[in-house]
């Protein structure tokens, strides 16, 4: 089965204003290159050779300038607009005809990875698989908690009482089922499709699987973040590898 590539990168970035009023967070520079491209590395890197990437309306012009068809990158770019920011499952059904049969590997714009994900990804066959980090914020993200055989037992967006250490970082990979499971998510209270909800779909029917980010793993949303990312790019030489590979 053939795997696509969607790069989640919509939404208003209300808390990176004013660097996000005139272009959208995911284009903003971390160290030498628009944030995007760390993403887009994490999926190229793993052989994926047709990627979406979903924008919001008013930045739509600044990706086709920067990103093109792709070529640079070896792989085709296709574009697609996300009108309002309904949540990150919305992203499964604005892409139906792009995944159309295929398994999908789907990536935040804002998330940067150290590791080279790319087996965890070629190894995927079926269901869906996740990946988590240890971090001293959970309540800022997706939280999954394991039981004593560090098996997942429950997923909970952004929970409100402590759950666990572990969260749920912005790479996800499901088979093509994912789209009708999205189409039947209902708006949760903060009036998003939940990507949780997927999750928890295939966790109920025992096919989730979740894998350890062993590397760095930065959600660059907030300003601190952000420089945090910068450095540690910098610091790791994360895309200099990389950049000579592609050449
Ligand atoms: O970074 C990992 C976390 O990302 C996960 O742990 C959470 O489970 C997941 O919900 C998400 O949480 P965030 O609070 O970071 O979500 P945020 O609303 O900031 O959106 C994440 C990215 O996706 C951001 O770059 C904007 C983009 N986005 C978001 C929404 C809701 C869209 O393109 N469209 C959307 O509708």
């Amino acid at each position: 089965m053939n795997m696509k590539g969607i790069i989640l990168s919509g939404g208003k970035a209300t808390r990176l204003r004013p660097c996000t009023k005139i272009t959208s967070k995911q284009l903003l520079p971390v160290y030498n290159k628009p944030m995007i491209y760390y993403p887009l590395k994490t999926l190229v890197e793993a052989g994926i050779k047709e990627i979406l990437i979903i924008v919001a309306p008013e930045c739509a012009g600044d990706y086709l300038n920067l990103l093109g068809s792709g070529k640079e990158f070896g792989v085709k770019l296709t574009y697609e607009i996300q009108d309002e920011p309904k949540g990150l499952a919305e992203a499964f059904i604005i892409g139906e005809n792009f995944i159309d049969e295929d398994n999908v590997a789907m990536i935040l714009g804002d998330n940067i990875f150290e590791d080279n994900l790319a087996e965890d990804i070629k190894s995927f066959k079926k269901g869906a698989k996740v990946f988590a980090k240890k971090v001293s914020d959970p309540e800022r993200f997706g939280v999954v908690k394991f039981n004593d055989k560090m098996k997942a037992i429950k997923i909970v967006e952004k929970p409100k009482k402590y759950l666990s250490d572990y969260a749920l970082t912005g790479l996800y990979i499901f088979d093509n089922r994912v789209v009708e499971a999205a189409k039947n998510v209902k708006p949760s209270s903060r009036g998003e499709l939940e990507i949780t909800d997927l999750h928890n779909w295939y966790l109920k029917k025992k096919e989730l699987d979740v894998a350890m980010v062993n590397g760095v793993w930065i959600d660059a949303g907030t300003f601190d973040s952000l420089l945090e990312a910068g450095n540690m790019v910098k610091r790791k030489k994360l895309y200099e590898k990389f950049e000579s590979d592609i050449e």
